[in-house]
Order: C-alpha cells, then sequence, then structure tokens
C-alpha cells in the first residue's frame, strides 16, 4: 500500500527517486509523485494513473536539477486517484513536502483544527494535514527532523512518512509507526524507502527502522558525507539494526520475460530449493536455526493456530493437514483479519504461526500482536528479511524466494509451503511423533518436489491454449479434496485477481449440498484430484464427483497425477503432474492454475503484475 523513497546524496535526485518508484510500484498505482529540493526552492510534480504518466509530465514539465527529493507511489485510501490527492502534499507556503503511507486515523479532528487556525488544506486525504502540521512546528523549531517527532506524537494510525523542507535542502526525514521504512547507506548518500527494492541498485547496506522512529539523513555540506540519526519519537536515540541484503538488482527485474509474474513462476523450482538449503544436519536432523523456540517449549504446545490473508491463508490450510498428521497437535487456520475479533482462546502452550510474504500485512500484524498479548508463542514465516512481522514474532523461518513483485503471489507461495511442511516435520522431530527416517524421506521428496515443479512448468503449453480459449467465458469453478481444496481455493484466487472472473473454489464433497447448482451447460470446472494410489477412497469420491459435474454438462479440467487412468474417460482436458506424496501434491498441482490465471488474464488484455484495484503489500486493515 503505497511506496515511498527519499534521497539526499550526489546523484540526480529525480532518477534516484523515479528509479526507486518504478521498482516500488508494485505497492500501488493509483498515482505517483515526486519533490526535488533546488536552490531553497520545492518543486514538485504528480499525476493520478501509473507512473508512466508522471514521467511524461515529468519529460514535457522537467523539474530542476536537485541532489534530494522523494517521491510516492499510491494506493488510494482517502480520497479519490486524482492529481490533487496525489503525493507529495505541502503546507500553504509551499515549503514542506511529505509522503505518506497507511492511514491517519485522527486526520479529520486536526484537519478541522489546522482549519480553524486559516490553513487552507486542498485535498481529501489524511496525509494533507501532516504537511501543515509539520510546517507550523518547523517554523516554531527551525530543525525538521523536532518537527517530525513533535507531529508524530499527534498522530493516530498507522503510518510511514518521508519529508523535506525548502530551508534545509540537504536533509531528507522519515518516521514510522506500524507501517514499513528502511534506510540503505552508501558512501555520500542515503535512501528512505518502504522497501530495500527502491535502492538496491546503488547500495546493499541497509538499516531497520523500528516502531515511533524518526530517522534524519543530513548531508554535511563542506565534506559531502551523509549522516544517518535515528530517535524515537520521544527524541532519545534508538538502536537500529544494521543488515546486508542478500540479493541484487537483477532479482527485482523481468529479466527478459514480458511480465514479473512469469518470471517468478519459473523461478518456483529454485525458490523451493533455496528454502530446503541448509535445514537439514549431516545426521538427516531438521535444524531450523532461525527457529529460537527452545525444543522444551515446543513440546509443551498443546495446539497450533495458523494465521495469515490470501495466499498465505492458503498455504495455511495445507498446513494444517500436515501438522495434525505428522504431529497430532490440533492445528487451527484462520484469516488474520477475522482471528482477534472472535476473541480466540490462547495461552503460553499456543503456538501461532503468522505467514506472510511480506511481513508487512496489517491484519496478520495485529493477529500476532493479539497473540502474544494473549501469551503464545509467535512463528513467523516470512519471505521479507527484517519485515515489521519476523521482527516482532520470538522466532522466524525465512522463505528464499527472492523479491517477489507481481502482485499475484506465486513463488512464495510454494515456498512458504515448504516452510509450513519443515516447521510441521520439526515439530513431529522434536516431539517423536516421527521417526529420524521418516522426517530423512519427507525432505527428501520436498527436495524432489523442486524437480516436479519444473516438470510441471517444462508441460505448460496446453494449459496456457486452454486458458485462452477460456478467455471470454464469465465463470471458472474449481473443486479439490483434502490438500486439494486450498489449491482449488488459491486457483480461484488468482483468476480472480488476475482475470477479473467469477471464480469459486470449492471442497468437492460441499458440492451437493448447494454449489452443484451453479453448473450449467459449458461451464470450466477445474478438479484437483488426489493421488489414486493406497486405493485412496478420496480418489474413487472425486472421480465420481467429476461425473456428477459432468452429467450437468461442465467441462472439465482434471489436474491428475501422472499415471492416473481413472480420470481419463471423465476429463474433457487432463494436466498432468508428476507423482509425490498426497501432503505435498499442492507443490505441484498449483503450479498449472498459476500459469492458467496468467494466460487467461493476458488474453482477456488485463494487467498482469499490476491488477486493478490491489496492491502487492496490504498494510492498512
Ligand atoms: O504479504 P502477505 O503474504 O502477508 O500477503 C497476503 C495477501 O495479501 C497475498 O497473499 C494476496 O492474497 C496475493 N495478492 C494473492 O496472490
Amino acid at each position: 500500500m503505497c511506496g515511498i523513497v527519499g534521497y539526499v546524496g550526489r546523484r540526480p535526485a529525480l532518477e534516484v527517486v523515479t528509479a526507486g518508484l518504478r521498482r516500488l510500484e508494485y505497492r500501488g498505482y493509483d498515482s505517483a509523485g515526486v519533490a526535488v529540493l533546488a536552490d531553497g526552492v520545492l518543486a514538485v510534480a504528480k499525476k493520478a494513473g501509473k507512473l508512466v504518466n508522471l514521467e511524461k509530465e515529468l519529460g514535457e514539465h522537467p523539474l530542476p536539477a536537485a541532489t534530494a527529493g522523494l517521491g510516492h507511489t499510491r494506493w488510494a485510501t482517502h480520497g479519490a486517484p486524482n492529481d490533487v490527492n496525489a503525493h507529495p502534499h505541502l503546507d500553504d507556503a509551499g515549503r514542506v513536502a511529505v509522503v505518506h503511507n497507511g492511514i491517519i486515523e485522527n486526520f479529520a479532528a486536526l484537519r478541522a483544527e489546522l482549519e480553524e487556525r486559516g490553513r487552507r488544506l486542498v485535498s481529501d486525504t489524511d496525509t494533507e494535514v501532516v504537511s501543515h502540521l509539520l510546517a507550523e512546528e518547523y517554523s516554531a523549531c527551525g530543525d525538521l527532523a523536532e518537527a517530525m517527532r513533535l507531529v508524530c506524537r499527534r498522530l493516530e494510525g498507522a503510518f510511514t512518512l518521508v519529508a523535506v523542507a525548502a530551508e534545509e535542502p540537504g536533509v531528507v526525514v522519515g518516521a514510522r509507526r506500524n507501517s514499513p521504512l528502511v534506510a540503505g547507506v552508501a558512501q555520500g548518500e542515503g535512501f528512505l524507502a518502504s522497501d530495500v527494492a527502491a535502492f538496491i541498485e546503488y547500495t546493499r547496506d541497509a538499516l531497520e527502522l523500528g516502531q515511533d522512529q524518526v530517522v534524519e539523513l543530513r548531508r554535511d555540506e563542506a565534506d559531502g558525507s551523509v549522516a544517518v540519526t535515528v530517535t524515537g519519537f520521544d527524541g532519545r536515540p534508538a538502536e537500529v539494526r544494521e543488515f546486508h541484503i542478500d540479493w541484487d538488482a537483477s532479482a527485482a527485474e523481468k529479466g527478459g520475460y514480458d511480465y514479473f509474474m512469469l518470471k517468478e513462476i519459473a523461478e518456483q523450482p529454485k525458490a523451493v530449493a533455496d528454502t530446503l538449503l541448509g535445514r537439514v544436519d549431516d545426521a538427516g536432523r531438521l535444524s531450523l536455526d532461525e527457529l529460537r523456540i527452545p525444543p522444551e517449549e515446543v513440546r509443551e504446545v498443546d495446539k497450533v493456530v495458523i494465521v495469515a490473508c490470501g495466499t498465505a491463508f492458503h498455504a495455511g490450510m495445507i498446513a494444517k493437514y500436515a501438522v495434525e498428521h505428522w504431529t497430532r497437535v490440533p492445528c487451527e487456520v484462520e484469516l488474520a483479519s477475522e482471528f482477534r475479533y472472535r476473541d480466540p482462546i490462547l495461552g503460553p502452550r499456543a503456538l501461532v504461526i503468522a505467514v506472510s510474504q511480506s511481513g508487512e500485512t496489517m491484519d496478520t500484524l495485529m493477529a500476532l500482536r493479539h497473540a502474544r498479548e494473549q501469551g503464545s508463542k509467535v512463528l513467523a514465516i516470512c519471505n521479507t528479511n527484517g519485515a515489521t512481522i519476523p521482527r516482532e514474532s520470538d522466532a522466524v523461518l525465512y522463505t528464499h524466494a527472492g523479491p517477489e513483485v507481481a502482485v499475484a503471489s506465486t513463488k512464495a507461495f510454494l515456498t512458504q509451503l515448504v516452510a509450513c511442511y519443515l516447521v510441521a516435520l520439526y515439530l513431529g522431530q522434536v516431539r517423536g511423533t516421527r521417526s529420524s527416517d521418516d522426517i530423512r524421506e519427507q525432505v527428501r521428496e520436498l527436495s524432489r518436489s523442486a524437480d516436479g515443479v519444473e516438470r510441471v512448468l517444462s508441460t505448460m503449453e496446453p494449459v496456457r491454449e486452454l486458458a485462452r480459449s477460456l478467455a471470454s467465458h464469465d465463470t471458472v469453478l474449481f473443486l479439490g479434496r483434502h490438500v486439494g481444496y486450498p489449491v482449488a481455493l488459491e486457483g480461484a484466487l488468482k483468476l480472480k485477481e488476475l482475470a477479473y472472473m467469477h471464480a469459486e473454489g470449492f471442497a468437492a464433497g460441499e458440492l451437493k449440498h448447494g454449489p452443484i447448482a451453479l453448473i450449467e451447460e459449458g461451464v470450466p470446472v477445474v478438479v484437483v484430484v488426489p493421488s489414486p494410489r493406497g486405493g485412496s477412497v478420496l480418489h474413487d469420491k472425486i472421480v465420481s464427483n467429476i461425473q456428477e459435474i459432468r452429467a450437468r454438462g461442465a467441462r472439465t479440467v482434471v489436474v491428475a497425477e501422472e499415471g492416473d487412468e481413472a480420470v481419463v474417460p471423465y476429463a474433457d482436458h487432463l494436466i498432468r503432474v508428476p507423482v509425490t506424496p498426497p501432503l505435498l501434491q499442492p507443490l505441484v498441482a498449483t503450479v498449472p492454475l498459476q500459469v492458467f490465471a496468467c494466460e487467461l488474464a493476458t488474453a482477456r488484455g488485463n494487467e498482469v503484475d499490476q491488477p486493478r484495484n490491489l496492491a502487492k503489500s496490504v498494510t492498512v486493515e
């Protein structure tokens, strides 16, 4: 939700800021804007729509050369996505510029107070109050960082703010509460951004900023160095953690693919393999070093609760089957947005697992805070080093998917599954419910699944062809049983967000309780079939379900294991996936559904990487 960049240094600020915005556009693309500081004057440009509109505007009306500035790409919360509501926002005199991510909850009261003092606010945003308050505080104290601290103490809600003032041309100030902000440091320059991707091209050395902190980047005009000072909102010096970013700029580029999503789908075999790397010791035992919960406490766990949103929630649903089967510990899965509002029964023996690619999803963050307040231990499964969710958790298991830029999650999902399987096996290992041979075998199967994904990817042309043939349909349904049910939900979610089609996933057993009424002549129904091996009852039941829907006119698209001949007579289209242990099937069965959704979106002329109304990282509730 909104991408923010701030820069001070020796390079042309506009170039640095717009390049950063390009890398952050996945966070929101309703409007974009920049401000640069040149010769004591703030020059601003902003435009509704995607960054390309702003770039066109800058081409036609260039801003003056400058070496400090800031920029914003917006996902609108307050006020329509038009030019006026685009950030940066300025005070009356145009001396202070601010960009913001989050929601200022008490903005109405602050706005009324400002208007009473004669301030003229021109936008419908919550953000604009900050530029006016900052200008007032700045004119009283003459120090932008101090003004920011004073203002932040008055704000309620979630916010990342970055500001510049015409009077301090070598200073950029940022602040954060419940919303992401990182600093990048390099010789003679400093960066602020919502995500390290914005400055990875220039430096891989970064600082994690904590809650309720203000950071000042100040250039020394004599020697050109840039000093970074971090304090709390109360002005006390704050400790910051330095970290090195372990991927490079090319990881956040399309690398020859038309879309990030295509690249990220193709990267899945590597992402799965990387997430498994180093998790098993020489004796074949799982050693999850980052998991800092002592074994005694793991043995005490009497309930696992998984909280997550969207695709990560589907990973959690699949994890439930693995946790309960491998450990015999009861496992609940809950949408993070619902969790704390139903007063869940928690306590010191509950292990809460928060699954999040970005590590910044507000609903998941609030759920984990609630769990910790109730005394539960929280383990984060996260793809983003140093993000808020892992930082506020008791332990973290990082997935190694690399940066995921497309709004639709693909490789992050597969690696979340891998991490969930590892945690479930680890619980089984520590609690003695799985033998070491069994754990070794499951880990071996997990490693093999990376090749399985590779195999699936090499057979996707018929899936793409099928997707193109369905471009004019209005509805696609998805059915599954057991772990295939969350896969069906994930297939439907991908189609909704990318193809803007009516798509729904059902547990196949629920069909006759209502959804079968949706079946009419020609409706495509994708069925995820469990393995037939071992005379699986589930397999036989779903074969019956396929016949039932086909008898009512459905066009069946059957995702089935290689060698499963029983489904052949009832499949209008057959998508083969490699043989895997039943619990691991989602690792291979999800991939064709990702490709299917991506191709359908393309065929319908939709924006694959930036679907309408969405943003990659949902940092508001
Ligand atoms: O960053 P997170 O994993 O916490 O994000 C959760 C969801 O917002 C995310 O998975 C969303 O559902 C995806 N766009 C789906 O493709």
